[in-house]
């Protein structure tokens, strides 16, 4: 049996074989084009992470136009770009940025509602390729071909604007025809453009919102500097006010010192008078009977042996006459009565020595009771017959202090409690010790403070007094002395029963 093919089943074999190859080359060809199709959408990928890296840089909206349509044109191998915007008040697309166009009429070019609405881009539109009618605008009198138009959208599917590429109707033979091979990187682009284009509009909200903090914060700091200055020039002015009030205040109290010197001299001349009236008045009597002493001295001298007898009754009836005994009595007296004046001459003088101890800025110890005992010397004049002062005088050590201004002090609170004693009275002072200050207090029986003036008191310029008579800085300037020696005073008082201050002063300044 012959086992040889026939011709038919070789010729059906070989063309089995043909269809076969035909197919395989068909694959590989599919095959080859699949890895050129892949090389150049991975080729535009690449742009596409290079476009979105130098998109990042714009400044400005146009500069991130101008950006994105030049990447566009090196993507895709198109011809020219332009970046459109939607202007939702005029509901169009507007050119933001143009690449390729020779012509710069088409700077300008819109796209109305009907144009947009027709390609479906409103809501959703995806990209599509258009063969441009050569009379058709913009693209059409352009000059262009062919265009892809890849709209983009906000993040809530609001349409934006419209991203094209186009090849020119002249130079089409240089460009790769525009073809639905380059649709889904176009998408990717413009997917890619519209986020970093939201996240550039967002960035820029944000620069806006801090520039517009940043000018309200620069306002505000200029505002609050003009309320600094303001303010500097009021604490000047106060600061000045001050200065003066401070000025006056001491030529107040300097004349306050002044007027109660005044009343201090007169009363002190007052003081010296009453004993040096007595000095003078008992020197004069002493020289005249010392004359008539003298006279029966003169007779003695000149005794004689031969006269003697004669003479001691000369003498006798001298003494008779001028009252010899009397007058060596009243001689004893007179001296007593000149060493009396002058020991009260001395105690005043020295009185006034203690008081105006003028060491106003030295810490010194002293002795309190000599300040008090001086000042009251010096007052004597104003309640002597009048008033009875009634010392309860402790164990007091001495004490840190500015002698002459407490003295000061004791000179105002006294000079008060004898001011409020109408007529007779009593005014006690009492010392001691306690925890490490001493306390004195100074208590008359006067008229009392009415308790709606107690809180007025130690104001400057209260005074109660009439008009001459007090300038109600007594209180105030001894308070002052007392804060300043760290330590307090206070006042008790009842109208009608009388008034007691009572002063505390630490020991010693340092432990305070
Ligand atoms: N011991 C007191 N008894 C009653 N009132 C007093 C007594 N001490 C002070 N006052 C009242 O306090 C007021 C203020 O006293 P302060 O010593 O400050 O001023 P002044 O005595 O009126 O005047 P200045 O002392 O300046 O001459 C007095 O006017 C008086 O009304
Ligand atoms: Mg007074």
């Amino acid at each position: 049996m012959d086992n040889k093919p026939s011709y038919d089943e070789l010729k059906t074999k070989c063309d089995d074989f043909q269809a076969q190859i035909i197919r395989f080359l068909k694959v590989e060809q599919d095959l080859v084009d699949a890895r050129s199709k892949l090389d150049r959408d991975l080729s535009r990928f690449k742009s596409i992470q290079t476009y979105s890296q130098r998109v990042l840089a714009a400044e400005s909206i146009e500069e991130f136009a101008d950006i994105t349509i030049e990447s566009v044109v090196e993507t895709f191998e198109v011809e020219c770009s332009a970046f459109f915007v939607f202007d939702k008040t005029r509901n169009m697309l507007i050119v933001q940025s143009l690449f390729g166009f020779d012509d710069d009429t088409h700077r300008n070019c819109q796209l109305d509602s009907g144009w947009i609405s027709s390609r479906g881009f409103h809501k959703n539109g995806k990209v599509i390729i258009e063969q441009v009618e050569p009379d058709s605008v913009p693209f059409g009198t352009a000059g262009l071909y062919k265009v892809i138009l890849s709209p983009y959208y906000d993040e809530d599917g609001t349409f934006h604007g419209m991203l094209t590429g186009g090849v020119s109707r002249s130079k089409r033979a240089y460009y790769d025809e525009i073809t639905n091979q380059l649709i889904p990187s176009f998408m990717v682009f413009t997917q890619q453009m519209s986020a970093m284009l939201q996240n550039f509009e967002a960035k820029r909200f944000l620069d806006m919102k801090v520039h517009e903090r940043t000018a309200q914060v620069m306002q505000q700091k200029k505002e609050i500097e003009t309320i600094n200055e303001e303010l500097t020039r009021q604490k000047d002015e106060l600061q000045k006010t001050l200065e003066d009030l401070r000025q006056a205040q001491t030529q107040l109290v300097q004349s306050e010192k002044m007027a109660s010197l005044g009343q201090l001299v007169a009363g002190i001349a007052h003081e010296i008078n009453n004993p040096v009236n007595f000095i003078s008045a008992g020197v004069e009597s002493l020289s005249r009977n010392l004359d008539e002493i003298k006279q029966v001295l003169d007779i003695y001298h000149k005794v004689t042996v031969n006269n003697v007898v004669g003479k001691l009754t000369e003498i006798e009836e001298l003494k008779k006459k001028i009252e010899y005994q009397e007058a060596i009595r009243e001689i004893n007296k007179l001296i007593e009565s000149i060493k009396n004046g002058t020991m009260r001459t001395t105690e005043i003088v020295k009185g006034l020595r203690t008081f105006s101890r003028l060491d106003e800025d030295i810490l010194k110890t002293a002795d309190i009771h000599e300040g008090i005992d001086s000042t009251l010397i010096l007052l004597r004049n104003k309640y002597k017959n009048r008033i009875e002062i009634e010392k309860n005088y402790g164990i007091l050590p001495h004490i840190e202090c500015y002698p002459g201004q407490l003295n000061q002090v004791f000179m105002n609170i006294l000079s008060n409690a004898i001011d409020a004693i109408d007529n007779k009275g009593v005014i006690k002072i009492s010392t001691s010790v306690f925890k490490k200050c001493i306390r004195i207090s100074i208590k008359d029986s006067g008229y009392g403070i009415p308790e709606n003036l107690k809180d007025k008191i130690f104001d400057p310029f209260f005074t109660t007094k009439g008009v001459g008579k007090g300038t109600g800085l007594g209180l105030s300037i001894s308070q002052g002395i007392i804060e300043k020696h760290n330590g307090c005073i206070e006042v008790q008082s009842k109208s009608g029963e009388g008034t007691e201050f009572i002063i505390s002063i630490p020991v010693s300044q340092e432990i305070s």
